[in-house]
């Protein structure tokens, strides 16, 4: 039995009619950037998530850039981030000429750690950019507290339709950033993202940093970038929304299954199973779990034709061209720890149940 880390052709398949129509539509109208089909995005996805503003970007990297551009965050600024992330979380702070600086996670969540960005917040910290990593929200107030008023910049790249105490991701902090990236929760046919935000003026120079800061076109207010959506992706993204909430509580009951079954295997004490803290809803954008000797169980598993990946092996403090920051030769042990045992397994809404077993009987060869 194969069972690869995420097969997008069985949601394709679901799909297919409706994706071609909505391209065939947006074919028609030769109108390929922004436009109706990225309006309509909009206040569709302002709509499901109930925040008052919702702007279709070019990709998540662009969305953490723009937001932190929209903030006039720059040289002489810090921006704290957790050092267990996808590269764009620091790598954005860099591109702003501002100042990455390295926060250890929760060592059961492997989110930020409000403790820790307590003791690391200065006079000089300009932004916090909590990750929502895998599909569960950090900590939001616990967070808010220790950073006092600076602004919060989510990084829902990996939680679209999680929430935390009622509130959806996107609508926890002063900016939310997503992805739309094809592998995450709601993708699309190629890079895309989203900047939401409950400010006014915020939303206002987003939508104009966009687009090269004009308004009207060719008066330039700021020094923006191409930070556009295309017509063809909004298509594919509109198409998709309907079906989220489906395919994420798809996600979350292929994650309470993987959990009777590594119970049912006896399991349970020599694997780390992800963590849901109550008032929180995890979308299991990943299903990551954690054990002892995590390169030798996966390289069983890849001869049982079972993908999976590791999100992520080098933390932020480890990377060469973080190599100079000042907080890059601080510790970090929870992250270190993770980045050695981490694993994701496949969760995609469309697995089935014979493939979670064999999933789980191919660990059980190895580790039981
Ligand atoms: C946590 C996180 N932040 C940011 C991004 C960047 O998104 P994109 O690949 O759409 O630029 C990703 C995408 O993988 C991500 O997982």
């Amino acid at each position: 039995m194969q069972v690869p880390l995420l097969d997008l052709r069985l949601q394709y398949a679901s799909i297919r009619e409706d994706v071609l129509s909505a391209l065939t539509r947006v074919c028609e109208s030769q109108q390929f950037i922004m436009g109706s089909e990225v309006d309509r995005l909009e206040s569709e996805i302002e709509a499901t998530l109930g925040v008052p503003h919702a702007i279709a970007v070019s990709s998540g990297t662009d969305a953490l850039l723009v937001s932190l551009m929209a903030l006039g965050v720059g040289a002489g600024d810090e921006v704290i981030v957790p050092t267990f992330s996808f590269f764009a979380t620091a790598g954005s702070v860099a591109r702003v000429g501002a100042t990455p600086v390295f926060v250890d996670v929760d060592p059961d969540t492997l989110l930020l750690d409000p403790a820790r960005l307590r003791t690391a917040m200065t006079p000089r910290t300009r932004a916090v950019i909590p990750v929502h990593l895998y599909g569960l929200c950090a900590d939001i107030d616990a967070l808010r507290a220790a950073a006092g008023g600076v602004p919060i910049i989510e990084d829902a790249a990996q939680a679209i339709g999680a929430t935390c105490g009622g509130r959806p991701a996107g609508a926890l902090g002063t900016m939310g950033c997503f992805s739309f990236f094809p592998t995450k929760n709601l993708g699309a046919f190629g890079d895309g993202g989203l900047v939401t935000t409950a400010d006014d003026q915020l939303a206002a120079k987003v939508r104009l940093l966009r687009n090269h800061g004009a308004h009207p076109k060719y008066v330039h207010h700021e020094v923006g970038g191409n930070f556009r959506l295309d017509a063809l992706q909004a298509a594919v993204l509109r198409v998709k929304l309907p079906h989220l909430a489906q395919w994420n509580s798809q996600r979350r009951a292929n994650a309470d299954r993987y959990r009777s079954l590594f119970s049912a295997r006896g399991l349970r004490q020599r694997i780390r199973l992800p963590i849901e803290p109550s008032g929180r809803t995890h979308v299991y954008h990943q299903f990551v779990v954690r054990l002892p000797g995590r390169d030798r169980v996966r390289a069983h598993l890849a001869s049982r034709d079972v993908g999976t990946e590791v999100y992520y092996p080098v933390p932020f403090h480890r990377q060469p061209c973080f190599a100079h920051l000042p907080t890059a030769a601080g510790a970090f042990p929870n992250a270190d720890a993770a980045a050695a045992d981490v694993v994701a397994l496949p969760i995609f809404p469309e697995l089935t149940a014979a493939q979670q077993e064999h999933v789980v009987n191919s660990i059980a060869e190895c580790i039981a």
